[in-house]
Order: C-alpha cells, then sequence, then structure tokens
C-alpha cells in the first residue's frame, strides 16, 4: 500500500515529507521519493530500499523548496528499482500515486502515439503523462487535472506538484484514502491522519471521486462531476491517529470503503501486474501439481469465503475440494488423504476452532497453508506456508475487509495451482489476471451504490426475517448476506441455495418476508431467474443485487434492484460483497443498533 504525502510550507519541506513518509513505513514499501520546487524547478531525489536511503540521497544532494510531493512505493507495476520510484515528472509535473490505473495499457498506447515517450513500466508514469497533455494543450493546471481525471480508470489516489507553482498542489481521491491537513498557512496532503499528526489534527477527507486544490490560504474541494463541494476539516483526537474512523459513522463504514485499497495491495503481492502473471509471495513452497485434495476449514464469514475458493479451485484447478466449519471438522475424525493440503483461513489468526483443525490435519499428515491477517498470530506461526491478507487492522467486529481480502488470494491461489496442473492456458491467465487487476475499480463503482441501498435498508429494517438466494458462487455470498445482516441488525435472515427453495424454504415466502436474490448475469442465471418466478408468484418480495443485463432479463419485477457495473463472473464474488455488507450496515445504521459492536460478539474467539 504506497503512501503519499504533500506539502505546502513555510520552510524548506524536505525533512518534513520524509518524517511524514516514515509514519507510513507501516503500510508497507520498497523504495521512496520526494519531489520540490527549487526556485520554481521541478526537483526530484528517489532511492530503492528503505527511507534512510533516500535521507543519505538528501543530505548529500538537499532540497530546499517550500512545497513537495514525497512517496512511499509498494511496486505494483515495474521492479522496485529508482527509475519506478515516485514522484513520476514530466517537465511540467511531478505526480504520486497510491493503487492502480487499470486501463494503462491503452492510454500508454494512446500517448505514445501522440509522441509521449516513457521512461518506466509503472503505470503511474501515464497520469504524469496524460495532465502534461492537457497542459501543453493550453490548459491552466487546475483544468488540466479535471480534464484528466475521468479518463483514469482503477483505484487510486494522487498528488501533483506543477513546475512554476509555488503555492500550488492538486489532490484526487478514488478508491484509495486521501486527507487534507490544515495548518497556519500551511496546507498538507497525506494518505492518513496518522501521517500529518505531527504537523496538524485538523483534518478533512476527500470523499469517493473528490479532488482538491491546496493553496496555502486553503482548500478548494471538487466532487466527481467537478462541482465545488464543502469537507469540512475536524479536530482528530490525540491517541485516535492509528485507529481512527477518518469522516465515517462507523469502523465499518470505513473498512467497507477501504475494501479497493486492500484488496488493491493484497493483490499487488500475489500478482505480477505488468505480465499478466501469479506470483506467489511463498514461491514454489506448495507443490500444486501433485495435490490430492484439498481440504478447507474455518469459521463465520471466513468459511463462506472458503465455500467460494471450492468453487474455484474446483473449476479452474481440477482439484478437489472437501471443506467444513472448523468446529465440526476438529471433531469428525475425517480421514485425510496422502498428498494432501490442508487450507485455514483466519482473520484473527487465532480462532481457536481453526487451530484446533490444524493441529488435526498436521498430526495427519497433511501440508498447513493458511490465509491470516495478522502474520504474527498462532495459526500464522503454526502453519508451513502463510498468505497473508493485507486488510490492515479490522476494527469492525463483523468482517468486511479481511472477507475480500480473503478472496482476493484465494483467487491468486485457484490461478496458481491451475497453472501448475496445466488447467491453465498462458493466455487464460493473462485475462484472469487483467480481471483481478480491474476489481478495485469495480469495487469503487459498487460503493456508488450507497443511497439507493440506504433507501432499500429503509424498508428492510421493517422485516423480521429475510431470505438471501444465490446460485454458484453466489451461494456463499448469499450465506455471507444472512450472517452479516443477523449480527448486526439482529433480524432473523437465512442464505440458500436458489436451487433447493422449492424443497423447503418456499413455504416461508409471503408479502412480508424480503428475499434477497444475488445474481450477477452468469452461465446460472437462468436458472436463478426461474427460482424468482417462483417466489413472485407466490406473492413474494424480491430485491434483485444484479448487473444491466440481468436486469433486463430477470421476467420479473422486483421490489428493488441493485444493478452492478458489468464485469467478468469468475471472480465477481470480491465485488457483489460490497452490496450485501451495505445492505447489513445501513440497515443496522437505521435501526439505531451498535454496529461495531453487536451484542454477545467477539472480534477474536479463542474459545470452543
Ligand atoms: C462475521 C465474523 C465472524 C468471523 C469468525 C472467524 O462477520 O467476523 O464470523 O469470520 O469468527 O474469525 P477469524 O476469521 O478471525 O478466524
Amino acid at each position: 500500500m504506497c503512501g503519499i504525502v504533500g506539502i505546502l510550507g513555510k520552510e524548506a519541506v524536505a525533512t518534513q515529507v520524509v518524517e511524514a513518509l516514515r509514519r507510513l513505513e507501516y503500510r508497507g514499501y520498497d523504495s521512496a521519493g520526494v519531489a520540490t520546487l527549487e526556485g520554481g524547478r521541478l526537483t526530484r531525489r528517489r532511492a530503492e530500499g528503505k527511507l534512510k536511503n533516500l535521507e543519505t540521497r538528501l543530505s548529500n544532494e538537499p532540497l530546499e523548496g517550500l512545497v513537495g510531493i514525497g512517496h512511499t512505493r509498494w511496486a505494483t507495476h515495474g521492479k522496485p528499482n529508482e527509475t519506478n520510484a515516485h514522484p513520476h515528472a514530466t517537465p511540467k509535473l511531478a505526480v504520486v500515486h497510491n493503487g492502480i490505473i487499470e486501463n494503462f495499457r491503452d492510454l500508454r498506447a494512446e500517448l505514445q502515439a501522440d509522441g509521449y515517450v516513457f521512461e518506466t513500466e509503472t503505470d503511474t508514469e501515464i497520469v504524469a503523462h496524460l495532465v502534461t497533455r492537457e497542459l501543453d494543450r493550453g490548459k491552466i493546471p487546475v483544468d488540466a487535472v479535471a480534464a484528466s481525471l475521468p479518463r483514469l480508470h482503477g483505484a487510486f489516489a494522487l498528488a501533483f506538484l506543477f513546475q512554476g507553482e509555488e503555492d500550488l498542489l492538486i489532490g484526487a481521491r478514488k478508491g484509495s484514502p486521501l486527507a487534507v491537513g490544515v495548518g497556519e498557512g500551511e496546507m498538507y496532503l497525506g494518505s492518513d491522519a496518522l501521517a500529518l499528526a505531527p504537523f496538524t489534527n485538523l483534518i478533512a477527507y476527500l470523499e469517493e471521486g473528490d479532488w482538491v486544490v491546496l493553496h496555502r490560504r486553503g482548500a478548494t474541494f471538487y466532487d466527481k462531476t467537478n462541482k465545488q463541494v464543502e469537507r469540512r476539516a475536524q479536530r482528530v483526537a490525540a491517541g485516535a491517529f492509528l485507529v481512527e474512523k477518518g469522516n465515517h459513522r462507523h469502523f465499518m463504514a470505513k473498512e467497507i470503503y477501504e475494501q479497493p485499497e486492500v484488496v488493491g495491495h493484497t493483490l499487488t503481492q500475489y500478482l505480477d501486474m505488468a505480465n499478466g502473471k501469479v506470483r506467489l509471495p511463498f514461491g514454489d513452497q506448495i507443490d500444486w501439481k501433485n495435490l490430492s485434495r484439498l481440504t478447507i476449514s474455518a469459521c463465520g464469514t471466513s468459511y463462506y469465503a472458503g465455500l467460494i475458493a471450492k468453487y474455484w479451485f474446483e473449476k479452474l484447478a481440477r482439484l478437489p475440494v472437501e471443506i467444513d466449519v472448523a468446529s465440526e471438522f476438529r471433531y469428525r475424525e475425517a480421514p485425510l488423504p496422502d498428498q494432501g493440503l490442508a487450507l485455514f483461513v483466519s482473520q484473527s489468526g487465532e480462532t481457536a476452532d481453526t487451530l484446533a483443525g490444524l493441529r488435526y490435519a498436521r498430526q495427519n499428515g497433511q501440508v498447513i497453508l493458511s490465509v491470516v491477517n495478522v502474520p504474527t498470530s498462532t495459526i500464522a506461526r503454526e502453519s508451513d506456508a502463510v498468505a497473508q491478507t493485507l486488510a490492515g487492522p479490522e476494527i469492525g467486529v463483523a468482517s468486511t475487509k479481511a472477507f475480500v481480502c480473503q478472496l482476493a488470494v484465494f483467487a491468486s491461489l485457484a490461478l496458481a495451482a491451475a497453472r501448475a496442473r496445466g488447467t491453465l492456458s498462458a493466455q487464460d491467465e493473462v485475462s484472469h489476471v487483467q480481471n483481478l487487476i480491474s476489481l478495485p475499480g469495480l469495487m469503487a463503482r459498487a460503493l456508488e451504490l450507497e443511497p439507493e441501498i440506504e433507501k432499500l435498508a429503509r424498508e428492510l429494517s421493517k422485516a423480521k426475517d429475510v431470505l438471501y438466494l444465490g446460485r454458484g458462487t453466489s451461494f456463499p455470498l448469499a450465506l455471507e448476506g444472512a450472517l452479516k445482516l443477523k449480527e448486526i441488525s439482529y433480524i432473523h435472515a437465512e442464505g440458500y441455495p436458489a436451487g433447493e427453495l422449492k424443497h423447503g424454504p418456499i413455504a416461508l415466502i409471503d408479502e412480508d418476508m424480503p428475499v434477497i436474490v444475488v445474481a450477477p448475469h452468469d452461465a446460472l442465471f437462468e436458472k436463478t431467474a426461474s427460482n424468482m418466478q417462483e417466489v413472485a408468484a407466490r406473492g413474494g418480495r424480491i430485491i434483485l443485487v444484479t448487473d444491466a443485463k440481468g436486469a433486463a432479463e430477470c421476467g420479473i419485477e422486483p421490489e428493488a434492484t441493485i444493478v452492478m457495473p458489468d464485469m467478468d463472473p469468475t471472480f465477481a464474488p470480491i465485488v457483489y460483497a460490497l452490496p450485501i455488507q451495505m445492505i447489513a450496515y445501513q440497515t443496522a445504521v437505521f435501526m439505531g443498533k451498535d454496529v461495531d459492536q453487536p451484542r454477545n460478539l467477539a472480534k477474536s474467539v479463542t474459545v470452543e
């Protein structure tokens, strides 16, 4: 997860920029850089490796500029060397970037055709040239950025510094967070308030799609339609810097909104984005080719992530998968095969049942792989290989961002297994990887559905029971939707495979019970549409979560339809998880429930 800093100061800012970058080190990085204006001229210092290397460069070749931007880079496109380190620059501007520009190949070709020459393999450099082209066409910096931002697909945060502009910084946010710090005659940009803590605690947050123009006298915010908007700066309480809610009411909301960023961050660890390949951080430690079976075990939301993974491993890698909740698996005395891999999924890495299942699998000769969010946890320590989810600390008791990161890891593992087992062509690998790269951008678009979901939540809050239906990978999402709703709103909910409806639960259908159907227009859509007909014929109230094609072809008139962006269906659950979470969140908020700490629940369940 890259870190971004920008400072419009009264004195030389390079040292402060590095100080702020140091506070973003926890996000992880492998190179760093800073750019300032030296007598109006853009000047950069960059270094591979840790910040101390950048500091050595700066002490040998100091920078005196009063305005600057800085960056810690976690390599995505291109190696972690000095050339690829940010800021990226043209003679007219420098830019730092956090996130992934999904359509960088197309934009690069377009800009090259216009005569722009690229020095690096990064997606960020296209942003520098895109805005430069607008400047070359005669626009002033603010207009050049406004014209360029809509061309960028993906999830990102950006900060720009312009040649000759001693009193200007521009920042933008889509899917990756960005905060503005207000000082006395000084202004700041940072990936989070923590970065800016040494300078100011008066913080305003950019909302999704916002961009901001900073002068020393203040900040002007614009929304994604370029309309000027107000984003009030508020004092961040001392001590709250590390785990703060930003301008969200609850940690759960913050964590839902962080998902494009943390999924992007997680994927960078599992994909070689520049070459369209999967690249596992633990290399060849798992002999995917010769595995006889994969046994997955976990609890709650982590178990549902495992259920989705089962579909991917079986379909893509033709690997047989057994899965069970850990509290059953540990006591079943299940026979485990030779050459078997046992996979344990846990956000906390401390869940007692999951850990006991791991120890059982170890005693029974399995190789142990864990997917955990806390790398120092017991489950991680007792595993042969660890696939970490880079969701960052999850504070809300109801898991959200850890779940989608688990899915992102599973998608990568399933592709790696498929490649090793010879069930995935090189061409298909490139296209699946491209689909994965597009997920953070699609997630950012799904978050824009919040106002519609809020309206829907008002209705749902009146329900006593809710049924969730889905087929294929949408079935575990139906289970997850029901779990989320019951744990934070206390409304009774059940998740069912849509095809099972007529084998029992259809008896429940009446005009009082909402039925939430998760159904992207995939190969199974028609089957699910028939099940919706069955519900509609009995006067049931259907809430459909689908895409434009699904909405057009569902053959019924749902009470409400949440229309998701179009996407390839394979990894769609990673994006469809968001409306599912938002439905539960908004319903619970409307009902005035304690969303972050629901009754009776604990974040880390270390008892049986
Ligand atoms: C639900 C939720 C729980 C956890 C479960 C396992 O929102 O958070 O169902 O998923 O307790 O916890 P971990 O993943 O820490 O093993």
